[in-house]
């Protein structure tokens, strides 16, 4: 037997795959392997190197549990959750509001709140804001009903999944509800930068490749209403560090506001959503 050169290992896995019988399944997998032996015949991987990938991802599923989930914080640091998000979203209809990541401390089943109630259940010195503005569809006619579900972190950098014994669980969590012409108006704390949790393989590899692990302050917000596509998207401050280095390249231009004083002195923030007809 001639021994086997670097084209034909690809090309003999590429057709062990051929009798997969999903054909989704069989395009992907066969366009991963093409992938990942050329990438491993660019760097020309070292047997020392494969080994250290293998322990990486090792280490990384063995710091996945019920509320930490390593291997989404390697694809959202990777730029793969963005990625994903381009690709299936760059194209959506002009005037729809842009998604961008859903990040790993949604939690669902958040109380529902009244127009203009608080999301503050523990007070850490964050600056009162209020966040008001009107859901449309892309032509700008108001949604009525429309479920606005708000996760955000406290003054002291934490979203209350993360500090179980230190912020009651439903803290800067809220549903809110469009009125009948489209607005809705929450009360809550101006969120703040935050890094990542880095204490796992995924922040030792930003530290080795000199990289920060801080996010721009953001409100996320799910935003849905029956007969539209809801779409899982941010709010970011103007006045934020890291908006042009965010770690897992959320940011996008249309979703960063100015938090400003009104006529009262309090600071507001604005910010509309339009959601595409579901059709
Ligand atoms: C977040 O925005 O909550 C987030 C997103 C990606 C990684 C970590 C946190
Ligand atoms: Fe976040």
């Amino acid at each position: 037997m001639e021994p086997m050169s670097a084209e034909q290992l690809t090309a003999e896995v590429v057709d062990r795959l051929d009798g997969t019988p999903n054909p989704r399944l069989r395009e992907v997998m066969q366009s991963l392997v093409r992938h990942l032996h050329a990438f491993a015949v660019e760097v020309s991987i070292t047997d020392e190197e494969w080994m250290q990938g293998i322990a990486f991802l090792t280490a990384t599923g063995q710091k996945c549990d019920d509320v930490r989930q390593e291997f989404i914080l390697l694809s959202d640091t990777l730029g793969l959750s963005s990625l994903v998000d381009l690709i299936n979203h760059a194209g959506d209809v002009p005037g729809a509001t842009e998604p961008t990541i859903l990040g790993p401390f949604y939690v669902p089943n958040s109380p529902e709140r009244a127009f203009g109630a608080s999301m503050v259940e523990f007070d850490d010195g964050g600056e009162q804001t209020i966040v008001r503005g009107t859901v449309t569809d892309v032509a700008g006619n108001p949604i009525a009903g429309a479920m606005l579900d708000i996760w955000q972190n406290s003054a002291n950098g934490f979203y209350a999944v993360q500090q179980p014994d230190v912020q009651p669980a439903t803290n800067l969590r809220g549903i809110f509800r469009s009125q009948a012409d489209g607005t809705y108006e929450f009360r809550t704390v101006r969120p703040q930068p935050y890094p990542i949790p880095d204490d796992g393989p995924v922040g030792q590899l930003l530290r080795d490749t000199n990289r920060h692990p801080f996010r721009a302050a953001h409100l996320h917000v799910k935003v849905s209403a029956p007969g539209f596509v809801g779409t899982t998207t941010h709010v970011f401050d103007a006045e934020s560090a890291y908006l042009d280095s965010d770690t897992v390249f959320g940011v996008k231009g249309s979703l960063i506001r100015s938090f400003l004083p009104d006529a009262d002195g309090e600071l507001v923030c604005a910010m509309d959503f339009a959601l595409r007809a579901d059709s």
